[in-house]
């Protein structure tokens, strides 16, 4: 098991006029070669902030962003030209994040024509890359919104894979898109993963697709990482409540099934300036005095990792 990505104790703050946002809050996780991990967590949680964070499209407030063993939260101008070759986006609305004003070709172009390639080379690339993501060759000229949302999101694909990167970040790259369209498009990222050896961070609230994609799972809250394991041990042994809540409420189409939707009461707490302590306690079922101190992270079974101070009380393992 070889780890791309090592990330330890990494913040991102965001100064806002009520004070400081703790969008991500001393996150530590790794990502394994050419494997596939699933970030997961209600909105506003950080998810996008951590996405964005790791491949230097904002920069860190503090801790490490170790890229094959390399820190690479500070990065010169030269550096970062560099490492975007390594690392690359897919957003959620293609729409959004291609230019209206391009082309196809011109959108899956314009990396390789930064990266100084020359004209000959862009344009046997480009083709290559609309083979590669299935664009038909006649799309060549068109502009995104004369696509329908499945093939505006090969392009944004396309325009990812320009630089051979091996890490993506793929935030939300399916919830815009109707459910058959989202089957196409996560069987092209799996089998690109196959043939490219990509590495994921898959960021998604949906647990259906959460299941069907990742190795690894991470769940969110408040901008900390409360839960941490491969994902059959996720979805068989969910150990922090918060995880308990959010597979509660996956709908399930087995009228036996004993599950019972865990209902979650209580305020959210604020991302900004938070205090001291479990940030889920608010909302807890289970919350007691303890959990007035901070939860760090911690392996309560084997690969298993939980930030909550009463996790073997609640799952009987104590
Ligand atoms: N540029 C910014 N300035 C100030 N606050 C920000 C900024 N970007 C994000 N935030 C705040 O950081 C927190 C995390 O936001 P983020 O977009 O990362 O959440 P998310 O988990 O991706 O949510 P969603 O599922 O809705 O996409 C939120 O409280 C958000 O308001
Ligand atoms: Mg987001």
């Amino acid at each position: 098991m070889s780890e791309l990505m090592e990330v330890k104790h990494l913040k991102k703050y965001f100064k806002s006029p009520r004070g400081i946002v703790h969008a991500v809050d001393d996150v530590c996780f790794s990502i394994e070669k050419g494997t596939t991990v699933g970030l997961v967590g209600e909105s506003g949680c950080g998810k996008s902030t951590l996405g964005r964070t790791l491949i230097h499209l904002s920069e860190s407030t503090d801790g490490q962003i170790l890229y094959q063993g390399r820190d690479v939260t500070r990065l010169n101008k030269k550096e970062m030209i560099e490492f975007r070759k390594h690392a690359q986006i897919i957003f959620q609305d293609p729409y959004s994040s291609l230019d209206p004003r391009q082309t196809v070709q011109d959108i899956i172009s314009e990396p390789l024509l930064l990266a100084k390639y020359d004209k000959d080379e862009v344009q046997r690339r480009a083709r290559n890359l609309m083979d590669t993501v299935g664009i038909e060759k006649r799309l060549r000229m068109s502009y995104p919104h004369e696509l329908d949302g499945g093939r505006r999101q090969r392009v944004g694909i396309a325009r990812a894979l320009a630089l051979n990167p091996e890490f993506i970040v793929c935030d939300e790259p399916v919830s815009s898109l109707d459910v058959s369209i989202q089957a196409q498009i996560l069987n092209l990222l799996m089998d690109l993963q196959e043939e490219l050896g990509l590495t994921y961070l898959f960021i998604t609230h949906d647990m259906s697709v959460v299941r069907h994609i990742s190795k690894k799972i991470c769940v969110m809250y408040l901008g900390q990482m409360v839960e941490q394991c491969e994902k059959k041990e996720l979805f068989e042994h969910p150990l922090h409540p918060y995880t308990k809540a959010l597979l509660s409420a996956i709908p399930t189409t087995d009228i036996h099934a004993k599950k019972k939707r865990i209902m979650l009461k209580g305020e959210i707490t604020s991302p900004i300036n938070p205090k001291p302590g479990c940030r889920f306690a608010a909302r807890c079922p289970y919350a007691e005095e303890c959990c007035n101190e901070p939860a760090a992270l911690r392996e309560v079974a084997p690969g298993h990792l939980v930030a909550c101070a009463r996790a073997e009380e609640v799952n009987g393992m104590a």
